[in-house]
């Protein structure tokens, strides 16, 4: 297996940059790196000549309740996994090195759907994520991004923003990888005990459960009930939102292609999961 160069300045990062030529592909990270991560880099390095993937746990998206702290740093195994899925450089940063004046006084709006779901229980969370993403597009100028669907209203405001400010980059989405019994990887998942694991499974069973109804000839409101019984049916999930939009994430349509989304608390963590659905 060869390794992935790191970096941890700009300068040096633009001195590699400088180098690569061809199609150039970027995965942004906090670290914390699982096999998520690892398909998307896979998926990257699909359609891409080189393969940069960034590392930086970014303190403009932690509210003042959310403990920066404590998220999970793993920067060797992280090397690990980005050797292994063929990233040629890794961009780990300190949080100097991005913001050397301090927090940004300039930072994107996400506009309305950016204060909805994540955004409404979490402020300032997307305005965050934005200017986090703008700034590693900037520094790393690659030709694609990859997200993952498992974050899915970060990925409409992430491809919403290229396209609203004429960035030019393509935007993929990336399909949530999943334990084999439905639970969607997380770097997150590490904190809950075996019984939370246990009750978090009705997040995906009940997502599940929507799709399967509306595939079945059953309409909107038919899935959306068949979701909620069977995540109610678990006491340990404390239910924020279940909602049933879009692709777009707009107002649900009558027919055809739509997003189910999760978010709840399972013990003192926070998970989401979503899932494309069919309407008949
Ligand atoms: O999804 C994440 O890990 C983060 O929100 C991102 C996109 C790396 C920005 O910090």
């Amino acid at each position: 297996m060869t390794t992935s160069s790191l970096v941890n300045t700009v300068a040096d990062l633009d001195a590699a940059r400088v180098k690569m030529t061809g199609r150039v592909a970027v995965v942004m990270t906090m670290g914390a790196l699982h096999d998520g991560h690892e398909s998307l880099m896979r998926a990257a390095r699909e359609r891409a000549d080189h393969l940069i993937v960034t590392i930086f746990v970014n303190p403009l998206q932690f509210g003042p309740n959310e403990d920066l702290d404590r998220y999970p740093r793993t920067l060797e195994s992280d090397l690990e996994v980005c050797a292994r899925a063929g990233a040629d450089l890794v961009f780990a940063p300190s949080a100097r090195e991005m913001y050397p004046d301090g927090p940004p006084q300039v930072r994107l709006n996400p506009g309305p759907l950016g204060e909805e779901l994540e955004g409404a229980s979490r402020p300032g969370f997307f305005h965050g994520v934005l200017t986090v993403v703008l700034k590693l597009l900037q520094l790393t100028r690659p030709d694609l991004t990859f997200f993952g669907e498992k974050d899915y209203q970060q990925l409409t405001l992430v491809t919403r923003m290229t396209r609203d400010l004429n960035v030019p980059v393509e935007v993929v989405g990336v399909p949530t990888v999943r334990e084999p019994d439905g639970l969607a990887l997380s770097s997150r998942n590490r904190y809950l005990s075996v019984p939370e694991r246990t009750a978090a499974l009705a997040l995906s069973a009940g997502l599940r459960a929507g799709a399967d109804t509306a595939a079945g000839g059953g309409s909107a409101d038919q899935a959306l009930a068949a979701a909620h019984a069977r995540i109610e049916a678990e006491p340990g999930v404390d239910l924020d939102y279940l909602v049933l939009l879009a692709p777009d994430l707009g107002p649900a349509p009558a027919h055809g292609p739509a997003r189910l989304l999760v978010a709840a608390r399972v013990g003192t963590t926070r998970l989401i999961d979503n899932i494309p659905i069919e309407l008949p």
